[in-house]
């Protein structure tokens, strides 16, 4: 038939502390683990807490942990998983409890606050920004970002280690110091601003061991570690070393 009876387990409580809840409920053909929780709150969990908003893996907003793996629960259908199976619903493990599936994710905020925005170049104004194609191309992988944050609560840096927080401020918002590395125009150097030393001693870069976890549960399968880390890491060798030539000329070079 298209409707089952499925197994859940919820994990329920708040900052005092909580545990799993086991319930069993109606999925229909074609859904999603979302609709399994809105079902839940409509039949049998009223005060049920969960954070979304577009149901259509835009907003960023639904990420919590299913059977231990940080997804989107508006972007996992039910058909991935066995109708015998229990599904377990956690929230973001690396991220303080609010209550019930809804966590504090303001590390993140603050992490974003910490990077400088680019810096115009001096001697252009409004209209004159020129740039080659490549350019332009590189950064809109990273700008498809819906700030979910999985990759932050996947990172092993600071998924069991709060006391790496304070140094590290995650794939995320490291992607985004590469992706201003990146930017022919960005006249950071110029005002004294040296990206590519800021990502070593401020945004913690060199922490990350690219095991790429990161990349793995990215729902916009950005590739953060190939595409933004590597290369990032990679300048800011160059940088530390020059005018050694680092590893002759196995460096890939803008
Ligand atoms: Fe989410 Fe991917 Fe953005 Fe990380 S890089 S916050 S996993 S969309
Ligand atoms: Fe963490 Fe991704 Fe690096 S998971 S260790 S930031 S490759
Ligand atoms: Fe917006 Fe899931 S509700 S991404």
């Amino acid at each position: 038939s298209t409707s089952y009876i499925a197994h859940f387990r919820v994990w329920r409580g708040d900052i005092d502390g909580g545990g799993l809840t086991d319930f069993e409920v109606e999925v229909h053909e074609g859904e999603v683990v979302l609709d399994i929780v809105h079902r839940l709150q409509a039949t049998q969990a009223p005060d049920l807490a969960v954070r979304w908003n577009c149901k259509a893996g835009k907003c960023g907003s639904c990420s919590a942990e299913i059977n231990g793996r940080p997804r989107l629960l508006c972007m996992t259908r039910m058909s991935v998983f066995e109708r015998t199976e229990t599904i377990t619903i956690t929230p973001l493990r690396a991220f303080p409890i609010v209550r019930d599936l809804v966590t504090n994710v303001s590390y993140n905020y603050a992490k974003a606050r910490e990077v400088p925005a680019f810096v115009p170049p001096q001697d252009l104004g409004p209209g004159e920004y020129r740039m080659q194609q490549e350019d332009v191309e590189r950064p809109q992988e990273f700008r498809k970002c819906i700030e979910c944050f999985l990759c932050q609560d996947t990172c092993h840096v600071v998924r069991d280690h709060e006391e790496n927080k304070q140094a590290f401020a995650g794939p995320r918002f490291l992607m985004r110091v590469a992706e201003l590395d990146m930017h022919p125009l960005d006249a950071a150097e110029e005002t004294g601003l040296d990206r590519k030393t800021t990502a070593q001693d401020e945004h913690g870069l060199g922490y990350c061991n690219i095991t790429k976890c990161c990349t793995d549960v990215c729902p916009e399968h950005i590739k953060i570690t190939d595409n933004a880390l590597i290369p990032l890491k990679e300048r800011a060798a160059d940088r530390k070393y020059d005018p050694i030539v680092w590893l002759g000329n196995k460096i890939r070079r803008r």
